[in-house]
């Protein structure tokens, strides 16, 4: 299994691009289930959540081409010719659970592994199946896999959620748009990536008002057609990268990050003494002075995420003062405290909170990455430390990280990858 090693201590310059958003990609990859005509995506990052998405999606039929020769542009269509998606694949990844609103929208029937728990807590599916059932669908479970049938069109409904949901908002807006009425979506979750989700749903002829508001509106029509679409830059390869920029005490270019999808990000990082610019192309994150212990509590967008909870909380480990990281989205989310600590971080969990006491400096240790984002966060400690860190089981990383070794070494960091 491959570790990656760095040797702390040298401030990044430099430009790092940033990608296409992986959360984004994903659910646009299975709105390409909609129609059998062609859905061309740009932009689409290079990771293995996408490879795993590829493979999906030609599971059930339709498939999965590369468009020219840039590596970043997938077409995306055909008939769908299974409707069983296996736990090999929706274990790998959650987001395969979201090809059960299309297939009951498409051809009435589906059969969908339960994803089951992950690392970061029990992450339940019971809204995304109540919308469903709310619109016509009937679900049965059956040895580990949830059996669904919508005889005749899903309908339109109205769905309140009785707490904002990313992957039901989701799996449901896709469901609505070819369902027969109305839909209304009420205290939906308002990411960039569901605005862009929209977009294209919209470009393929689907009728969705309140667009990055919490309550969606979507008349239903009886066919989409294909279209292209670019992918939004990914907020969190950026908020990540500006973290990296910060703890090494440097300075990035971070190409094509946009600072309107940042929602609470950009203000805790500046309150933290991070600076960030907009320029021309991108942002420009710099850190001139000491960083300042400063709270955060996870919340949906545009509160600060918690994709970014683990970074932040790398910056913290060495900022001055104390800081309060609060969890509100996911009951078990502190598995990088224990790692951090190896490193000489001070960081207590009481309950949903951790208390970050900032030490001048850490110091390089083996560390066991256990999560996404938690990698992030080792690979952080890891630039800001004292001596080398070798950071193990790096897979995670590659679900949504594209190449961090390499954008991270352009800019300077001693950074490599280490096969086996
Ligand atoms: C969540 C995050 C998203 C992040 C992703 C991966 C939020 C609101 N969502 O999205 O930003 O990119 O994890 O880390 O920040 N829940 C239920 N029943 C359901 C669905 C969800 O109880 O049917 C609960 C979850 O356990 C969680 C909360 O609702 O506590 C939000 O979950 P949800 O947004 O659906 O999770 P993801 O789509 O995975």
């Amino acid at each position: 299994m491959d570790r990656i090693r760095i040797r702390g201590g040298r401030p990044l310059a430099g430009e790092i691009q940033i990608g296409g958003a992986k959360n984004a990609a994903l659910p646009l990859m299975v709105a390409g289930m909609l129609t059998e005509d062609r859905v061309v995506l740009s932009n689409v990052p290079k990771l293995a959540d996408v490879d795993t998405m590829s493979l999906l999606l030609a599971q059930h039929g339709v498939a999965v081409e590369p468009v020219g020769n840039d590596g970043r542009t997938l077409s995306i269509g055909g008939a769908i010719t299974n409707t069983e998606a296996p736990y090999d694949i929706v274990r790998k990844m959650r987001a395969s659970f979201l090809v059960l609103g299309p297939l009951l929208a498409r051809v009435g029937e589906a059969r969908v592994s339960l994803p089951g728990g992950c690392g970061i807590g029990t992450r339940p599916i019971d809204l995304h199946l109540k919308g469903l059932e709310q619109m016509g669908a009937v679900f049965e479970l059956d040895e580990g896999y949830i059996n669904g049938r919508a005889p005749g069109r899903l309908r339109g409904a109205t769905i309140v959620f009785p707490f904002v949901s990313v992957g039901a908002t989701e799996n449901l807006l896709i469901a609505a748009s070819l369902a027969d009425g109305q839909t209304v979506l009420a205290n939906a979750a308002r990411e960039p990536e569901i605005t862009d989700l929209a977009t294209c749903l919209v470009a393929m002829g689907g009728r969705i008002t309140g667009i990055g508001t919490d309550k969606l509106v979507v008349e239903g029509v009886e066919r989409l057609h294909g279209t292209e679409h670019t992918i939004i830059p990914d907020r969190i390869e950026t908020g990540s990268y500006a973290c990296a920029a910060a703890i090494s005490g440097g300075s990035v270019f971070l190409r094509d990050a946009r600072l309107e999808h940042l929602g609470a990000t950009v203000r805790t990082l500046r309150e933290a003494g991070v600076e960030i610019l907009e320029q021309p192309g991108g942002l420009m994150v710099k850190r001139l002075n000491g960083l300042h212990g400063t709270d955060a509590m996870t919340e949906p967008y545009p509160g600060f995420p918690t994709d970014m909870q683990a970074q932040f909380m790398a910056l913290m480990s060495v900022a001055e003062g104390a800081s309060m990281v609060t969890e509100t989205i996911f009951e078990n989310r502190f598995m990088h405290v224990q790692e951090l600590n190896r490193m000489g971080a001070r960081i207590n969990v009481h309950g949903a909170s951790a208390i970050v006491r900032g030490v001048p400096s850490l110091k390089g240790a083996p560390v066991m990455a256990t999560d996404l984002r938690a990698s992030l966060s080792l690979i952080l400690a890891g630039l800001g430390a004292k001596g080398e860190t070798m950071v193990n089981r790096v897979y995670h990383l590659d679900r949504g990280y594209e190449a961090v070794e390499r954008k991270l070494a352009a800019c300077g960091a001693d950074i490599e990858r280490i096969g086996g």
